[in-house]
């Protein structure tokens, strides 16, 4: 029997288009698209298994669609530092076609914490395969580090595509590993902004000892695991990490799965496979590795026979009531997501590291 480990792996190649592009899931319409976020995430999930060329075609395929864009990249970069607002057409799309066009359909479009992750999920590559990004690479990776430089402060869309008037958390902790990207042209030229957007964190978007969701809320999202796994902005064992996962297994892990926030309500509100395995992701570097295990086990628990992984499962909703509003809406819940086998093998390639199965 294929294992699933072996099954993720498969799924993601088998679903990288020739262009270089990651579809975030086949069998879900509204999802046949490629997400820098998701994608960032898939690649970097290649690399941790020695799969360098998979994620190589992906960035080059991201680099070459965001200099496409450099006229639109300019025009934000401008706009921001002049204080003027942004438009609809001053901004990178967070969704990509295959062939890297982008929808017409409304969508919530503003969100930067996708390109702050491909930087971080492209020095990674650097790293792990040895391999050196092309200068068509690094000119994209110089481009978005100007955008992310000159539009960190600003109000977007988060990781979960809601509240676009907030700033968040999650999404300031991406732009800051992006910021921070060993990459030529990268490293050591946004010192200020870094310095900027940690105190801005730190004075901001904490509550008694913890992080919060986005700045003026008081809860917390599972996404928060990031800011230290692996965005590096606080060590898994400080303090205010381990309050605010301390919060997150309180107010979000129910039927051993977690859940994004308290009230999301996307498909009901269940327990997600990728955040699950990214909480064990994170156990792992805070060193508690039986938690880890536990995690990888309620993952592998929720793969269907055919060893797939959905983006959420809905065994505890948050609101019941509107699991059948999404089904009507969009069909059922996406399954296989890569970014659910992504962190899958993230976790278990991790764990193997660690201490072995
Ligand atoms: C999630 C995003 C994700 C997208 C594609 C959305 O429902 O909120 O985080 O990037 O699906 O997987």
């Amino acid at each position: 029997m294929t294992s699933l480990f072996q099954r993720s792996k498969e799924i993601i190649l088998e679903n990288q288009n020739s262009s270089g592009g990651y579809i975030a899931s086949p069998n879900f319409s509204t999802y046949h698209y490629s997400w820098f976020r998701d994608s960032s995430f898939i690649a970097y999930s290649m690399n941790s298994i020695g799969e360098h060329h998979s994620a190589d075609k992906f960035h080059q395929w991201a680099a070459e669609n965001i200099l496409k864009r450099e006229e639109t990249i300019q025009r934000a970069i401008q706009k921001a530092q002049n204080g003027f607002p942004l438009g609809e057409q001053d901004i990178l799309h967070t969704r990509y076609g295959l062939t890297g066009n982008v929808s017409d359909e409304d969508w919530p479009n503003f969100q930067l914490d996708g390109f702050g992750t491909w930087l971080w999920a492209l020095a990674e590559h650097q790293k792990l395969s040895g391999f050196r990004a092309s200068t068509t690479t690094l000119r994209a990776a110089g481009l978005l580090g100007q955008y992310l430089g000159a539009l960190w402060h600003l109000p977007c869309y988060d990781s979960w595509e809601e509240f676009p008037d907030k700033i968040h958390t999650y999404t300031l902790a991406a732009i800051y590993a992006g910021l921070n990207a060993d990459i030529e042209g990268i490293k050591g030229k946004y010192e200020q902004q870094l310095a900027e957007i940690s105190s801005f964190i730190l004075n901001n978007a904490v509550t008694e000892d913890r992080l919060i969701k986005y700045i003026g809320s008081v809860d917390v999202d599972a996404n928060l695991i990031g800011i230290s796994v692996p965005y590096n902005l606080i060590a898994p064992t400080n303090p205010l990490m381990i309050a605010t996962v301390k919060k997150i297994e309180e107010k979000l892990i129910h039927g051993g799965g977690l859940h994004r926030y308290s009230s999301d309500t996307y498909f009901g509100g269940g327990e997600w496979v990728l955040l699950t395995a990214w909480l064990g992701w994170y156990y792992l570097a805070a060193g508690e590795v039986q938690k880890a295990k536990q995690a990888l086990a309620w993952v592998e628990a929720q793969a269907d026979a055919a060893n797939q992984l959905p983006e959420q499962v809905p065994n505890t909703l948050n609101d019941k009531s509107f699991y059948q509003y999404w089904v009507d809406r969009w069909g059922n819940i996406a399954n296989p997501l890569l970014w659910s086998h992504a962190q899958y093998i993230i976790l278990y390639t991790a764990l193997n590291e660690v201490n072995g199965l």
